[in-house]
């Protein structure tokens, strides 16, 4: 199969990548020259864990290119993806389709031949009808069949995700199409990776459905955690109790400082826009939306309340910064609210994060950025740890202890055991769990 990846950011390159691994033919294109520029010369616009090995041994093998151009690589194609970004519009909450849209115009003017258009981004349920008005309107004489087919990649776990999903759902509605999506799926189907055929629009509503009930999820545990700390229970041992009941399932019970990222902050708040738009509002998700952004407050209240109430002019050491590990991928973080409500009590920032410092500069810049987790720790009053990187979870406690004003740790993500922060002499502060 000839396939055309329009946009060559997270999911684009990862999806491009691992089809060109599957034995396809695939072409990434971007319209960001540089991007594109960077990726030829075998560097990666993101962090993706064996993402520049995969490119590498694709591209030297002749399956995988790089491209700005759009009209000959679409005519090329057998199989177009759309996959640029729908950020959340300014204002509404609601996904900005207006470059979507624009790549549909675009492939309407260059299509040639049979090509199979599959919306990767997540779209709002009707994008795929829209997308096919506009094809069809652009070009009439285009002969297209618009699919959808969501993707549910974990940033830092991206590669395998795709290569060994839970699922592959496709929603579309000719016959040619469905030919041309199980071979595009092919070795995926062989190893008995369930694909899930349905309606354009069930297919998009499945994607915003799976990823809102997660973030319910993380938010329901979330809650319960913090009523373990008002009678003396824990958490992860009632998120163990609870996950191995099959119906309930133990992932996604980790508590926390709140979900961030690219999808979930702002997919819970597209479907919340939908639901309303169609009367049919969905308050569980509502309020999961408003709890979670309480809850980046209520962690630097924690915080706060760790150092006796007062942090003004006090430095503290924040040990992460990505909304999670193994990603340089700064978007929604809690780190960036929890230090901007410190900092508004008062708090001088140091922080640490390996990979995503870079991308924190941009958005925060009144921070002391450290080289290693110890040296933020100098003089520092607390140590905060927002994200559970695995350098964080073997700290040398005596070492930290030493370098610090105050030994206070407060630890957002629960890597550490209580008994052993305690024994080095810290004050040792988690999520859900008893003292
Ligand atoms: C998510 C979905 O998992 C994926 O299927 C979808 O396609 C894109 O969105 P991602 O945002 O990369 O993936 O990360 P994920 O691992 O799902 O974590 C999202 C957020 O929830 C992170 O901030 C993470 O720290 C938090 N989280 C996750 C918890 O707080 N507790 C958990 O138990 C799990």
């Amino acid at each position: 199969m000839r396939i055309l990846m329009i946009g060559s950011g997270y999911v684009g390159l990862v999806s491009g990548v691992c089809f060109a691994d599957f034995g396809h033919d695939v072409v990434c294109m971007d319209k960001d020259a540089a991007k594109i520029e960077a990726l030829r010369a075998g560097r990666m616009p993101i962090y993706e864990p064996g993402l520049d090995a995969l490119v590498e041994t694709n591209v030297k093998a002749g399956r995988l290119s790089f491209t700005t151009e759009l009209v000959e690589s679409v005519a090329e194609a057998d199989v177009v993806f759309i996959a640029v970004g729908t950020p959340s519009r300014r204002g509404d909450g609601h996904a900005d389709l207006s470059y979507v849209y624009a790549a549909a115009r675009e492939i309407a003017a260059a299509v040639k031949g049979f090509t199979v258009v599959v919306t990767k981004s997540t779209v709002p349920v009707g994008t795929g009808d829209e997308v096919e008005r506009i094809i069809r309107e652009t070009n009439p004489e285009a002969d297209v069949a618009v699919v959808s087919n969501p993707e549910f990649l974990r940033e830092g776990a991206a590669i395998e995700d795709f290569k060994r999903p839970d699922r592959i759902v496709v929603g579309l509605h000719d016959a040619r199409a469905k030919e041309v999506m199980t071979e595009v799926y092919r070795p995926l189907y062989l190893n008995q990776a369930p694909m899930l055929f349905t309606s354009r629009r069930t297919s998009e509503l499945i994607k915003y459905a799976a990823n809102a009930f997660l973030a319910l999820k993380i938010t329901y545990i979330n809650e319960i955690a913090d009523l373990c700390e008002q009678v003396g229970a824990n958490v992860q041992e009632v998120a163990r109790g609870i996950g191995l009941d099959g119906r309930i399932g133990s992932k996604f019970l980790h508590a926390g400082p709140g979900y961030g990222g690219s999808c979930f902050p702002k997919d819970t708040l597209a479907l919340v826009k939908t639901a309303q738009d169609h009367d049919s509002p969905i308050r569980l998700i509502e309020t999961t939306v408003s709890i979670n952004e309480q809850r980046k407050e209520a962690m630097a209240r924690k915080v706060v309340r760790a150092l006796q109430g007062d942090v003004r002019g006090k430095r503290i050491a924040i040990l992460g910064l990505t909304f999670k590990p193994n990603t340089d991928d700064m978007r929604d973080s809690p780190a960036i609210s929890i230090i901007r409500s410190l900092q508004d009590h008062g708090a001088q920032i140091a922080a640490y994060d390996p990979e995503g410092m870079e991308n924190a500069r941009k958005v925060m810049d009144n921070v002391l950025y450290a080289e290693g987790p110890y040296e933020a720790a100098e003089g520092a009053e607390a140590v905060v740890i927002v994200t559970e990187w695995n350098q964080f979870r073997a700290l040398d406690l005596a070492r930290l202890k030493g370098l610090m004003g105050h030994p206070v740790l407060v630890d957002l993500r629960n890597i550490y055991r209580a008994e052993e922060v305690t024994r080095h002499g810290f004050v040792y502060e988690s999520v859900g769990r008893p003292q």
